[in-house]
């Protein structure tokens, strides 16, 4: 998607941190912005924010967890702008602590906020940015943790592994169209979302050894990097048509050696006696052109 200007964005999650950088970045560009965020306060002073720095923005309070405030966030874009970028950001930390001690209360609530959210956002902007037949662009977030995960939370990783699918299907079902698709796994950026995550998780507040991870994390956090360069980074993709958006290279030697061990799982077929699957017949009988749009294109 070449030029911005006077593109309308919708991004959630964006009144703090990645989804914040990245709504100032595209406003540096000309583009009007939907600023969504489940804190209407913190939404509407960012909006606010924008708005005296020249750009054309709005804040709209959404639980993006929550399905039946999805069609009031369309009707409200509807009457601001025709949405051109869609970029499904809002996510939270699922927590610490052992899996099998892990709150299924919890679970969900991450799940809910950090997977669920992306169909409900294309349910409500997808099939009008199609529709346009002209360059659109959605973006989701997930995380360096869906390339390579670390010892952390298993919801947090799972959900963003999750995402990582989506993005990856989506830019399948999308290759025929106008919308181009990004998926941003970013390492550690300097954001609120420790906090965040404490403050709008279900149930009762992390304890013991699960809290002091928490309490390590925000430390750790805090040095990581700024969100401001990793918004220009998403708006850069969303122009340049990437899809994957790795902002941190110093992951690239812990990626290596998963990707190898990966490709050296493939041996023998389990049946020497099968002729081998008919990936062609696969793809047509979706009706789709191709498998993955990186190798052809
Ligand atoms: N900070 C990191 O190191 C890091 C690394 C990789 C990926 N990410 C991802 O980046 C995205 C943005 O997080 P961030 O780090 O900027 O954190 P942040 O807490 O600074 O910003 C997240 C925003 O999302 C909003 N939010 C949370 N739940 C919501 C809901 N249900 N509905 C609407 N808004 C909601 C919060 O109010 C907050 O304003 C998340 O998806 C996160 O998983 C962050």
């Amino acid at each position: 998607m070449k030029d911005l200007k006077d593109k309308t964005a919708f991004i959630t999650g964006a009144a703090s941190g990645i989804g914040l950088a990245t709504a100032q970045a595209l406003a540096a560009k000309g583009a009007r912005l939907i600023l969504a965020d489940i804190e209407p306060a913190r939404v509407e002073a960012a909006a606010a924010d924008l708005r005296a720095q020249g750009a054309d923005a709005i804040g709209l309070a959404l639980n993006v967890a929550e399905e039946g405030e999805w069609a009031r966030a369309g009707e409200a874009a509807a009457a601001f702008g025709e949405v051109r970028i869609l970029f499904s950001n809002a996510g939270v930390g699922g927590g610490s602590g052992k899996f099998e001690t892990y709150d299924p209360e919890v679970w969900r609530w991450a799940y809910a906020v950090n997977v669920h959210a992306h169909l409900y956002a294309c349910r409500t902007f997808l099939g009008g940015m199609k529709a346009l037949d002209a360059p659109c662009h959605l973006a989701l977030t997930s995380s360096m943790v869906a390339i390579v995960p670390p010892p952390i939370s298993v919801a947090y990783i799972s959900s963003k592994f999750a995402t990582l699918g989506i993005a990856m299907a989506l830019r399948n079902e999308l290759a025929d169209t106008q919308v181009g698709v990004s998926v941003l796994c970013p390492g550690m950026a300097a954001t609120n979302i420790v906090a965040t995550t404490a403050r709008l998780r279900p149930g009762a507040s992390e304890q013991g050894a699960a809290a002091q991870t928490a309490q390590n994390m925000s430390g750790v956090l805090a040095s990581g990097m700024s969100p401001a360069r990793i918004g220009e980074r998403v708006v850069h993709a969303i122009e340049a048509g990437e899809f994957y958006i790795f902002t941190h290279p110093e992951w690239k030697r812990l990626a290596e050696p998963q990707i190898a061990e990966m490709m050296a799982a493939f041996g023998a077929s389990a049946d020497p006696d099968y002729v081998g699957d008919d990936i062609d017949g696969l793809i047509a009988a979706n009706g789709a052109r191709q498998l993955n749009v990186s190798v052809t294109r």
